[in-house]
């Protein structure tokens, strides 16, 4: 099913004026459309062009805000890198996607597309140098700008420290921190060359504190925001911010396979967290967010205990 919900450029039902909103005749109000859908084929377009300081008042977003800026994505072909290149795809960007599973990246660029962006998959493997320059090279031949870096692929080990080999932490490491690590080192002097470029790297709850059994995933993704605490530090005043954002359980194939005991209906959907990057890349003003936490809404608060 695709829906179109309120559009401003698509002919009006018959009776109504050029613009105005379909809504009424489809019984919707803004407040009711089921933004969790949108860019996952179910809602495909939504535009606010309609009124727009209506649009704002109610605390609706714009559609269209990333027109012309080209996105990296790693990480794109399920999960959590799905929905946010999606949903960058639904402002107007253009999404680079990454990943090794070519298939799977076709999939995700046909949805970026049906939310009105663009799509160029470029399969990488993140455990290679080479690859992750490719993945640069490319961007910068393709389109010669770079806006936005979200580094957010990522595995995880699960195992007591005891028995985690030393080829399991290298893994971790090296596609959560090392990858990450080169890759924003790669992209920096196209990123510089843009007119305001934002980086967000996804780390983790345990990016923050410790559980057992997730040494090693624990460990890297602790590399990861240390690292970009760094970078911001090194970037102050320039026209690229690092951002971090630390989710707890979200729902992808990655929890259902480490954590089977949450209760499915109790995980963050990737799309919540899609929302927050679309957030940190849009936001125009002088304050910075430089990390989010997001809970499940059942976990302990301020990811205590
Ligand atoms: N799900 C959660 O509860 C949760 C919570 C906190 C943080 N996170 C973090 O959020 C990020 C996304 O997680 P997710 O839940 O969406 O995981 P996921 O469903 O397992 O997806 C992981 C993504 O990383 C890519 N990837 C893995 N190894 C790669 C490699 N060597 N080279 C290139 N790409 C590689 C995978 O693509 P291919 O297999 O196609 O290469 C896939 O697109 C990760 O950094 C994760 O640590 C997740």
């Amino acid at each position: 099913m695709v829906t179109t919900y309120f559009c401003q450029d698509v002919p009006s039902a018959p009776g109504q004026k050029k613009g105005s909103p379909r809504m009424k005749s489809m019984g919707r109000r803004i407040d009711q459309i089921p933004w969790r859908l949108f860019g996952h084929g179910l809602v495909s377009r939504v535009i606010l062009g309609y009124n727009p300081p209506t649009a704002i008042a109610e605390g609706v977003r714009m559609a269209g805000r990333l027109r012309g800026k080209v996105a990296i994505v790693t990480g794109a072909s399920r999960g959590i890198g799905r929905a946010i290149s999606v949903a960058l795809g639904a402002e107007g960007a253009t999404a680079v996607l990454a990943a090794r599973a070519g298939d799977e990246l076709a999939k995700t660029a046909e949805q970026v597309g049906d939310a009105g962006g663009k799509a160029e998959i470029v399969c990488t493997e993140l455990t290679d140098e080479t690859s992750i320059r490719r993945l640069v090279e490319t961007t910068s031949q393709r389109f010669g700008r770079l806006d936005i870096l979200v580094n957010n692929a990522g595995i995880t080990h699960s195992a007591s420290l005891e028995e985690t080999r030393t080829e399991d932490l290298d893994r971790c490491w090296t596609v959560n921190a090392r990858a990450p690590f080169i890759l924003c080192r790669e992209a920096l002097p196209l990123l510089k060359q843009a007119e305001r470029a934002t980086i967000v790297n996804i780390s983790s709850v345990v990016g923050v504190k410790g559980y057992p059994l997730q040494s090693a995933y624990t460990a890297s993704k602790h590399a990861l925001r240390g690292m970009s605490i760094s970078l911001a530090e090194e970037l102050r005043g320039t026209n690229v911010r690092v951002h971090v954002i630390c989710p707890g359980g979200v729902d992808t194939e990655m929890v259902s396979r480490v954590r089977p005991d949450i209760a499915k209906g109790e995980l963050i959907g990737p799309g919540e967290i899609a929302e927050l990057v679309v957030y940190l890349v849009t936001h125009q003003g002088n304050g910075v967010l430089d990390e989010l936490h997001i809970r499940r809404a059942t976990s302990a608060p301020w990811f205590v205990g």
